[in-house]
């Protein structure tokens, strides 16, 4: 029987071990959490990377980190630390992460990096063809695997192979400047569908590959000698059921099931019952805008210090890349901002901004989720931003304000919210006094109308878009060997 075999560089699942144990918890980051819940109802198999080093990992405990990956229909992908080091810190968090978000200025090239990515790529697209037998569907994900399509076609020539982006695509103009340019598009263009969250990425795309390649680009298809590859958008949705249930569940739960955290959120809320508490979720990462959001946030007290007392920005962000100095540094930073603002503006018996440094636990997600009055996402760039469709999914009273940047993916599909320009702090601020004085009525008429579009666009409709538009191409394949 025929499968799909998904390949990203981390597994849906991140093994740790505690006391000599394996530990298993679930990945942060929009893909795994995305693909998961297509992986889990499909017949797949998910090859990937659990998330320590071959070191790190005993001798003994090798099989049963396998075993564990097995279990949920995965196969665990072995990198030793001087891999990670060059394919993982290297050239898909130095050079590929930082370029294609328009941080150019944090944008490494290094050779060695670059050695060690394709070295890198090549053990996963090997992993894959164990696997591969004929009439399979290979799905590619995400920027720390753009050579794997084509070396796998180089092998399998009739292969049915998809890559998906998951994170913007730059301009020409910056892409260009990466020295193995076309080496990255070459690698890409081995798949025969190629998938964006938006039609501006879709755009960027084409248009380095008919300037630089010079390949022929006609709408959305480009002509190879031998094939046609077809470019298109599928903005990725959220598993709206999941989320709706989850928050259906935590407003039936009672109170001696009720986590810690929301006995805390709900002690602050019977002390303050006018006040309003406004939520940031992000992986600590320099393109979230943290940092802009809590100037803006010190901003509008500033401006507004009748809301002194009256708000509260709960802003959980989750370790991540710590390995990168770019993110030690915005760590210290963002440590430094939080003691400064909470210094400045606190009072006995309030602190403006409540920080958390951690990964939490689903049902907490959901805690903040439903708690929350206000979700305030000030990306930078962005390639989607799955947070803010999961905030808007768990409002099942339909009320609750999104303040979401123009900059993220997901603001093209969520007009409903207030779009801002995280580099305009006057904006930000003026967005959320529009947020604590919109009345409940308006919240509902937009929350409904974002929720019927997320219901819709879920992200079990968005693989099955993308899975028929990669076997539409197989045909398209045919009838172009023909002419
Ligand atoms: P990115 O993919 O850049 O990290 P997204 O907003 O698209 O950003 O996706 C983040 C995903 O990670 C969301 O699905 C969110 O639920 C999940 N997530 C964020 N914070 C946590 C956390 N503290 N614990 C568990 N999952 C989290
Ligand atoms: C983004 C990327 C993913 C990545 C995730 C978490 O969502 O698109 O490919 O997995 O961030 O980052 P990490 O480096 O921890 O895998």
């Amino acid at each position: 029987m025929s499968k799909t075999i998904i390949i990203s560089n981390r597994l849906p699942l991140q093994i740790s071990i505690e006391n000599g144990e394996l530990e298993v918890t679930p990945s942060v980051g929009g893909l795994a959490t995305g693909l998961k819940s297509f992986h889990k109802d499909g017949d797949s198999v998910w090859i990937g990377w659990p998330g320590l080093t071959e070191e790190e990992i005993p001798e003994n405990l090798k099989e049963n980190v396998q075993e564990k990956a097995q279990a949920e229909n995965c196969v665990a992908v072995h990198l030793s630390s001087d891999e990670i080091d060059g394919f993982y810190y290297g050239f898909s968090n130095r050079t590929i992460w930082p370029l294609f978000h328009y941080f150019m200025e944090y944008t490494e090239s290094d050779d060695q990096y670059w050695r060690i990515y394709q070295q890198v790529n090549q053990k996963y697209a090997n992993e894959i063809l164990k696997h591969y037998k004929d009439g399979d569907v290979i799905w590619v994900h995400d920027y720390q695997l753009l050579l794997v399509p084509n070396m796998i076609r180089e092998k399998e020539p009739e292969a049915v192979i998809g890559f998906f982006n998951h994170i913007p695509f730059p301009s020409y103009e910056v892409f260009r400047t990466l020295p193995w340019r076309d080496e990255v598009l070459k690698g890409v263009l081995g798949a025969d569908l190629i998938g964006f969250h938006t039609y501006d990425y879709e755009r960027h795309f084409l248009s380095s590959v008919s300037r630089i390649l010079r390949h022929q680009v006609d709408f959305n298809e480009i002509t190879l000698p031998d094939r046609i590859v077809k470019v298109d958008s599928f903005p990725m949705g959220i598993d709206y059921k999941k989320f709706e249930q989850a928050a259906l569940n935590h407003f039936e739960s009672t109170t001696a099931d009720q986590s810690e955290l929301q006995r805390r959120l709900d002690h602050h809320l019977e002390a303050t019952p006018d006040a309003k508490m406004i939520l940031s979720i992000d992986r600590l990462d320099y393109t979230k805008g943290i940092a802009h959001r809590i100037r803006a946030y010190e901003y509008f007290l500033d401006k507004n210090p009748e809301y002194i007392e009256k708000v509260r920005l709960v802003m959980l962000a989750v370790p991540s890349r710590s390995n990168v100095p770019q993110y030690r540094r915005l760590k210290r930073e963002i440590d430094e901002l939080v003691g400064r603002i909470n210094g400045k503006f606190s009072t006995v018996s309030w602190t403006p901004i409540w920080y958390f440094y951690r990964s939490m636990p689903f049902n907490n997600l959901i805690d903040l989720y439903t708690t929350c009055d206000i979700a305030l996402l000030t990306p930078i760039r962005d390639g989607m931003n799955l947070v803010a469709k999961e905030y808007i999914a768990t409002r099942t009273n339909h009320t609750g304000v999104l303040i979401l940047s123009e900059m993220a993916g997901a603001a093209h599909e969520m007009n409903e919210a207030l779009i801002i320009n995280p580099n305009n702090f006057e904006q930000v601020s003026e967005a959320l006094k529009t947020a604590f004085e919109m009345p409940e009525e308006e919240q509902i008429e937009r929350n409904k109308m974002l929720q019927k579009r997320l219901r819709r666009y879920s992200v079990e409709k968005w693989a099955q878009d993308f899975m028929k538009a990669l076997k539409g191409t197989r045909e398209n394949r045919d009838s172009f060997k023909s002419i």
